[in-house]
């Protein structure tokens, strides 16, 4: 029984075809700079940005349709066009789908950490995900990384000097950049708990 597809929520990308890389203009008609949040669970982390950053373009990537539908609901309600949802894996879109060079920054907050020796393999933050991630982030465009999973941290940074290709940038709130940084749906949760929170920001070479 062929399944019918199913419609696209309001501002959901859903790409025509999942198995060649998609062209800029195919993410967002009007051109800008480009931020992906890489799992963005409930998406406030996501539509406060693209709220404070109009001339931005944001594309907020989770798997679980509850919380892509969530995410859609409020950035329409919102009027966001600067933000759409890509419901998919995150490995895969970083590796097979965002276009090369495009993006300036992407952020992963607070990924799950695969705490059990056996389960870290599914980390993210390893050598095939980087060596994608060299190839979609612009020159100059910037990783950024939030976990408050301290040995999931620690692995980080060893992937990121295994690595070898990007180079360290403080994470230093007076900087314009950083200026404006929301707090996410798991930060406030953990920060509540006291838990302390591990940040890193690596810059992929300008050449
Ligand atoms: C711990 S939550 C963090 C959510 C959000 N970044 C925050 O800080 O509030 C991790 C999110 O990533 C999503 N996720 C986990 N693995 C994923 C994957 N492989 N591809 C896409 N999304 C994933 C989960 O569904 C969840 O919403």
């Amino acid at each position: 029984m062929k399944v019918p597809p199913r419609p696209a929520e309001p501002g959901e990308l859903i790409p025509g075809d999942y198995f060649r890389r998609l062209s800029p203009d195919e993410l967002f008609t009007t051109e800008a700079p480009l931020e992906v949040d890489l799992g963005c669970g409930d998406g406030t982390f996501a539509l406060a940005m693209a709220r404070q950053f109009p001339e931005r373009n944001f594309l907020a990537v989770e798997r679980l349709l509850g919380r892509v539908r969530k995410v859609c609901r409020r950035a329409s309600e919102a009027d966001l066009e600067n933000l759409r949802v890509l419901r998919l894996e995150a490995r895969y879109t970083v590796e097979w789908l965002l276009p090369h060079a495009s993006v300036s920054r992407l952020h992963l907050l607070f990924p799950d950490p695969w705490p059990k020796a056996r389960h870290h393999r599914r980390r993210l933050v390893q050598q095939d995900f980087l060596k994608a991630l060299g190839k979609i982030l612009i020159p100059g465009g910037e990783f950024l990384f939030k976990t408050d999973h301290e040995e999931y941290f620690e692995w980080a940074r060893e992937e990121l000097e295994l690595f070898g290709s990007f180079e360290p940038l403080p994470w230093d709130e007076r900087c314009e950049d950083l200026s404006f940084y929301p707090e996410t749906d798991f930060e406030a949760q953990w920060r509540a708990e006291g838990r302390a929170v591990h940040q890193l920001r690596m810059r992929n070479p300008a050449t």
